[in-house]
């Protein structure tokens, strides 16, 4: 079973729809990455599988369970984990704070499991105290990762966890999401740096403007012109209907 499964999902902010018809999976163990243009609606996408926008159409389904009529805020209760792409902390409380808030949907005992949180991330352990907002950005990142493993979710989505960081914290959060997924989590990340999608995901989503482009194990996405299809350029001659638009 997968750990999300999302089928024809369109949605988007009140009249304009961003996402269409997209479908996905995200199968327990394994990462699966989003990638796409600037614009593209990966984030939209990303926070209609988080139930924070309601779908105009399609199923959402969280380990069998279809949540789609289910309040926004109940998705944790189901195994799913989000962190949004920007303001992913409380700056103004500490990391044992925040550690704290994420805690609250959790069914064991949240001090034991922030124990267990702080020892996977060394750097937020030496931290504890401070206030989230003094951390640099990949440290940040890293507590809103940390923050939503709070609830132990069988799924997790990440929403460029990476951006803006320099390439050694880069590094340091996909070693997290590497092995986040390794203990069986499904994770779903959206990733801006192509490269990085490719080498760390085991199945790979192109989205361009609102569609689902192609989607496919790594290997196979691997072998696309995928900067051609950012631009919108035609990937192959199967599509002869979209000839002549470039
Ligand atoms: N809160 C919002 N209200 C209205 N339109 C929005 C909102 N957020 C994003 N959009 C629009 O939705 C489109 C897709 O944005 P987004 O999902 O953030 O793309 P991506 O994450 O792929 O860069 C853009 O045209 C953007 O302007
Ligand atoms: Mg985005």
């Amino acid at each position: 079973m997968d750990a999300l499964t999302a089928e024809n999902i369109s949605s988007g902010y009140g009249k304009s729809l961003i996402v269409h018809d997209v479908s996905i999976s995200v199968a327990a163990g394994l990462i699966t990455a989003i990638v796409g243009p600037n614009g593209a609606g990966k984030s939209t996408f990303a926070k209609t599988l988080a139930g924070l926008i309601r779908p105009v159409g399609g199923r959402i389904v969280v380990n069998g369970a279809d949540v789609t009529r289910v309040p926004g805020h109940l998705y944790a209760r189901h195994g799913l984990g989000y962190v949004p792409q920007n303001d992913n902390v409380f700056r103004t409380m500490t990391v044992k704070e925040n550690l704290e808030v994420g805690g609250f949907a959790t069914k064991g005992d949240s001090r034991s499991r922030m124990q267990e949180v702080l020892e996977i991330f060394p750097d937020l352990k030496k931290a504890e105290t401070k206030k989230a907002g003094n951390l640099s950005g990949g440290q940040q990142n890293l507590l809103a990762m940390a923050r939503a493993l709070m609830a132990e979710p069988t799924v997790l989505i990440l929403d460029e966890p990476t951006a803006g960081l320099s390439p050694a914290y880069t590094s340091v959060v996909w070693q997290q999401i590497e092995r986040i997924a390794g203990s069986g989590t499904g994770v779903l990340v959206i990733e801006q740096n192509v490269e990085r999608a490719l080498s760390h995901a085991h199945v790979v989503h192109v989205l361009v403007a609102g569609a689902n482009h192609v989607h496919g194990p790594v290997d196979e996405i691997a072998t696309l012109d995928l900067a051609g299809i950012f631009l919108g350029h035609d990937r192959s001659a199967n599509h002869p209907e979209k000839r002549g638009q470039q």
